[in-house]
């Protein structure tokens, strides 16, 4: 998959010529990296509208079902961890630790705790935000399919109806360690529909006989999750037409975004290409065993770049505080110093090694990130959930 990638790299940009795309030359700098500095523009605004797949319509009754669902620790074993926890809309559907604390935790953002005593890890990875995740896949066109949007930070499911019921089987996050894999689907089935509340919320989102099944509890969570959009940042404005939307500097920052060749991974409306990359971020230490992502290559999905005010800190494991240090991870990796002991520098992704970084121009790259942030999404907290547990967990401080 990865090996495959350079071809299909140089048959795209032979397709994007025959289709009469801008391609971006640059004249910088003479040498061997010039010769990789020629990128497609290929940056958009996100859409106004979102798709949902043929066999889970959205309608405004399984979006509330969905949300109540999302906010109730309920779906956990322990009956401790919500959703909501992890993502929740006071951090942009995400959070601020790097990586996550669910089973036997206690409190919320930066205080988010292990109750003692505890037997439960922490969870593998940095929780990415909800938001925008129903645009996941989409290409530089415009297209995406929401039946097969690729999921996590290795891609290993797709679409957010199978993504819903992953956090729920997994110990570390909602499970615990009463019940096995097996059994906590079955459980939080049995719960639902002995909540007379929630029987009733299903029938009036699925017009179905016995519409409490687990498959409608995740399409119930995924359309609620297709709800949560922030299209509309400054970018977006600027890229719709609205000239005014970036300042002079922002528009320069964007230009040298493009010029020191980002968008070669981080493209599309998304600014994902939502394809694996080696790029060797540095490895986070509470974890006992290396993360090695997929196929145990050390390769990871190219984040989307939109609201970084909210996923910091950033990468797969939350060991980069902030852009800057980012910046910074790029100019040593793309002079071949790997920064994770695990990866050697011959199998760093070229696309990251032949990008062309200087000091200077990362000021104006983190202010042109910056106008990716949106902060006007649906932020509702439910004010009760139907199971009269704990609105999104044990977050109380
Ligand atoms: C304990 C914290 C925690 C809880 C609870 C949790 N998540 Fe997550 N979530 C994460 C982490 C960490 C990841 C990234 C995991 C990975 O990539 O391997 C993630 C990833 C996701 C993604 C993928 C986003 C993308 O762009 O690929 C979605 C969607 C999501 N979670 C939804 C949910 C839903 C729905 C629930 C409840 C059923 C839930 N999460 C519960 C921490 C949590
Ligand atoms: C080779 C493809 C590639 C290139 C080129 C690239 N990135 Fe990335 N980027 C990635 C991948 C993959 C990750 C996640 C890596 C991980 O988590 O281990 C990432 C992570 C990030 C993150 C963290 C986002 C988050 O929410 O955690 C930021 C910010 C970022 N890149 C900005 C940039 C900038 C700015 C440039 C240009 C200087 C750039 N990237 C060039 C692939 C790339």
């Amino acid at each position: 998959m990865i090996a495959a990638r350079l071809p299909h790299m140089f048959l795209y940009s032979i397709l994007l010529l025959a289709l009469g795309c801008k391609e971006y030359t640059p004249s910088r700098k003479e040498g061997i990296k010039s010769e990789n500095r020629t990128v497609s523009v290929r940056l958009s605004a996100l859409p106004k509208q979102v798709k949902s797949p043929s066999n889970n319509p959205i309608n405004t009754a399984k979006v509330d079902l969905g949300r109540l669902l999302f906010f109730d620790p309920i779906l956990s074993g322990n009956k401790d961890v919500a959703c909501a926890t992890c993502h929740h809309p006071s951090s942009g559907y995400t959070e601020t630790l790097d990586i996550s604390i669910g089973v036997n935790g206690q409190g919320f953002g930066s205080k988010r705790a292990f109750k003692h005593p505890n037997n439960i890890p922490f969870t593998k990875r940095n929780a990415q935000s909800i938001l925008n995740t129903a645009f996941n896949g989409i290409d530089i066109y415009g297209k995406y399919n929401p039946a097969e949007a690729p999921m996590f930070w290795d891609l290993r499911v797709k679409s957010l109806e199978s993504q819903a019921l992953e956090p729920i089987k997994a110990l570390e996050e909602m499970r615990g360690t009463n019940f096995s894999e097996e059994e906590i689907l079955p459980e939080v089935l049995r719960r639902l529909k002995a909540n007379t509340e929630y029987v009733t919320l299903f029938e009036s989102a699925f017009f179905e006989s016995n519409p409490v099944t687990i498959d409608n509890m995740a399409k119930a969570i995924a359309a609620y999750e297709r709800t949560l959009i922030a299209n509309n940042s400054r970018f977006d404005q600027y890229m719709r037409g609205h000239k005014n939307a970036l300042s002079e500097s922002e528009i320069q920052g964007f230009e040298l975004f493009k010029e020191v060749g980002c968008p070669k991974c981080h493209n599309g409306p998304m600014f994902s290409d939502f394809k694996l990359h080696v790029i060797s971020a540095p490895p986070n230490e509470k974890l006992n065993v290396p993360d090695s992502g997929f196929q145990n290559t050390f390769a990871f999905r190219t984040p989307s770049l939109r609201n970084l005010r909210f996923t910091f800190p950033f990468m797969h494991n939350g060991k980069l505080g902030s852009i800057r240090k980012i910046l910074e991870f790029y100019e040593d990796v793309s002079d071949g110093k790997p920064r994770n002991i695990h990866v050697v520098k011959d199998s760093l992704d070229p696309l990251v090694r032949s990008l062309d970084l200087t000091v200077k121009e990362m000021g104006p790259i983190i202010n042109f990130l910056l106008c990716l942030n949106d902060q006007d999404f649906d932020k509702e907290v439910p004010g009760a959930v139907p199971s009269g547990l704990q609105v999104a967990g044990n977050i109380a401080q």
